[in-house]
This record gives C-alpha cells, structure tokens and sequence, in this order.
C-alpha cells in the first residue's frame, strides 16, 4: 500500500513524540511491505509566529492532498498563547476548522488500563480489578462547540450564549459506527451518555440513538445521565468496559475525566475519522515545560499510529501488531522520565526515543 501522509507535528513535545510514532510507522512499512511518504507542514501556536496563521493555507493545500493527518498537540507556555489574538489560538483557530473541514465526526478515545498497570492509576487496586477497557466514542463537529455563539447586551444588561444543535443525521452517523463498534467490542456492550432530563438535545439523541439501537438487538446497551456516569468512572470504572457514546461537550469532559481514572492522558491514543478522511492525536497536551528534553512519554503517538493503520488504512493486522507492541513495552514496566513513578525501577526509565525503539525491538521480534 501507498499512501501520502500530512504532519503536523505541532507545538511543544509535539515534534519529538510525532518522531516517534512515525519511526514506529516506518518500521510496520518495512515489515508489511507498504510505502508511507511523509509531508510535514506548520500548525499551531508555533505556526501562528511564523506565518500569521495557525492553520495557514500551504497546511491546507498539504492535508487536502494527503491520505491522512498525523497532529501532534498544540499550544506554548500561557504567556505566549496571551500573545494570540483569541480567534487565532489553536482551539479556534486551527483544531476547531481541521475537524470541521474534514467533517472528522467519530473521535475514538481508549480507555484502556489492564491490571499490569493498576500501580498506574489513582483508584485502589480492588477499582481497577479485572482491568478497564471503555472505547469512548466522542461526537467531534457537532452540538454546543460548533452552534452559534453571541455575546451582547440586553437592556440594561450583558449576555453571552451558546448554541447546542443536533440534527438527524448527525446522531445517526456516530450512533451507527458506535454500535458497529460495539459488535466487534469483546464486551459487546454499548452506554449510551446523555441529560435529557434537562436538555432536549438530549432527548432527541436518545430517540435517534435508540432508534438505530433497534438495528442491533446483540448488544446490551445502557443510558446513563451524564452527572451520574461522572460519578460511577470513579467508582467503578469497569461496569462501561465496551464502548461508550458521547455527544461533543459530554465527550470532551468524561475523556479527560478517564485519563485520570487511567492516571494519565498520556495514556489515551485518539482518532478523528470522517467520511473521507481523518487524523489521529494524542488526546494530552503539548507540555511545553518539558519540550525538547528527550524525556516525554511517546505511548499516546504510538497508540494514535496503531489507529491510523487501523482507521485511516483498514490495515487491522498492522494496528494490531503495533498495540500489541505498545502494550507489551508498557506493560514489561518501562516508562519514559515524566511516567515514572517510586515503583519504576531505574534500569526501566528510558528516554522519548529509547520508547519508540523499544517498541520498534519488539515488532522486529514479533
Ligand atoms: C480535545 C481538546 C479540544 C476540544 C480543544 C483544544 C478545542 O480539549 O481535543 O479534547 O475541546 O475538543
Ligand atoms: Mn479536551
């Protein structure tokens, strides 16, 4: 297989982990027979500096012509992003129109803690159990982050509003591959995230929802408010193992809330996949405070390329091999600087590309 990748390595760590996982992509080239050309193009507050524009027009001319996008993370120290004006700054200036140009509607964000990294997480040991396994599906061009937005006055007083719209077809294309997911899901389980007792965009949801829910009679399928699901991932995590459906705010909140259920968002590889075309990311930041420093932890890249290879290319075998490769290296205990805890031993602390070549060792092994 041939394919033209765009790169956006971003700001921050962003370029150091985005080597990473394209050392990791080149060795699955080389073992599966496949060609994967790389174009590396400028996004984010970097990208603001240098040419006045977070998301600048060669970038799109580049991701329009490729296959897909790798995006590293984005945005520097809190000074520096004062500096950009509002509607410049990354969120809206650059990730907001990278997913609404590609219509990236399916945001998969793994929650995914076996046992072998319990010691991981801030939850006791007997919470973890048998281990956590949610494939958070999130809504991503949709709902209250993409309705209109007013800011005024009223008499004698100032407003400021969002607007939450949802339409049919919408919630029917993302409830459609999340019960496709959960078909293929070892669980075989679908939670359904919601408020309608409060918001009719909710209510609607669930009837869309439940209508294609019809289509899937084999799937045990729940819906849970969303205040109580908040309460019920600390708890007691592992009663969502399977996937778990997310309108774009709810989605955003409970995914961040599941890194640190897993005790970090740099564990938490993510994919946006559209119709046509899609990107992959780590779901953490940029950590500008330890950049360029060879200590970041690469296990979010990595995890995002074995979504590329399975999301973007349909190339199942090759995504497999290399979760199966993240996994393992993780799993064995290593850990870059910024992950490890008093338990890690020492000779287990390697740098961001002594990861990526422990994970290359064990692909080239297995
Ligand atoms: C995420 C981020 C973005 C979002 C921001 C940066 C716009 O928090 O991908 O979760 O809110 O979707
Ligand atoms: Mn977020």
């Amino acid at each position: 297989m041939v394919k033209n990748i765009a790169v956006l390595s971003g700001d921050g760590i962003g370029p150091e982990i985005t080597h990473e996982g394209i050392k990791v992509l080149n060795q699955i080239a080389n073992q599966y027979g496949h060609t994967f050309n790389y174009e590396l193009a400028d996004f984010g507050a970097e990208a603001y500096f240098k040419t006045g524009s977070p998301f600048p027009e060669a970038t799109k001319k580049i991701c329009d012509q490729a296959d897909t996008i790798i995006k590293g993370p984005v945005g520097l120290a809190v000074e520096k992003m004062l500096e950009i004006p509002l509607e410049q700054r990354p969120e809206k200036g650059a990730i907001l129109p990278l997913r609404a140009r590609y219509d990236t509607f399916a945001n998969y964000r793994p929650v995914y803690l076996p046992p072998e990294y319990a010691d991981f997480s801030p939850l006791k040991k007997e919470v973890i159990g048998n281990g956590i396994n949610i494939l958070m599906i999130r809504e991503l061009v949709g709902g209250i982050y993409f309705g209109n937005k007013t800011e005024g006055v009223e008499t004698n007083n100032t407003y400021a509003s969002d607007d939450c719209h949802y339409d049919y077809a919408k919630i029917k294309r993302i409830a459609v591959t999340a019960f496709e997911e959960a078909t293929k899901n070892p669980f075989n389980r679908l939670t359904n995230i919601h408020k309608s007792n409060v918001l009719a965009t909710s209510r609607f949801w669930n009837q869309v929802v439940e209508e294609v829910q019809e289509n899937y009679p084999d799937v045990e399928y729940q819906s849970v408010l969303v205040d109580n699901a908040a309460y019920q991932l600390v708890i007691n995590p592992a009663q969502y193992n399977g996937v778990m459906l997310l309108n774009n705010m709810m989605g955003d909140i409970l995914t961040d809330q599941a890194g640190g259920v897993l005790g970090s968002l740099g564990l938490m590889p993510s994919a946006c996949i559209g119709t046509e075309k899609g990107y992959v990311e780590p779901a953490h930041g940029s950590a500008p405070d330890i950049a360029g420093q060879n200590i970041a932890n690469p296990y979010s890249m990595i995890g995002s390329i074995a979504f590329l290879l399975e999301k973007c290319f349909n190339l199942e075998k090759e995504g497999q091999a290399v979760w199966n490769a993240l996994k393992a290296v993780f799993g064995n205990g290593y850990r870059t600087k910024e992950l490890a805890g008093n338990h890690t031993d020492s000779s287990h602390i390697l740098s961001t590309t002594a990861f990526g070549d422990k994970v290359v060792e064990y692909l080239q092994k297995h």
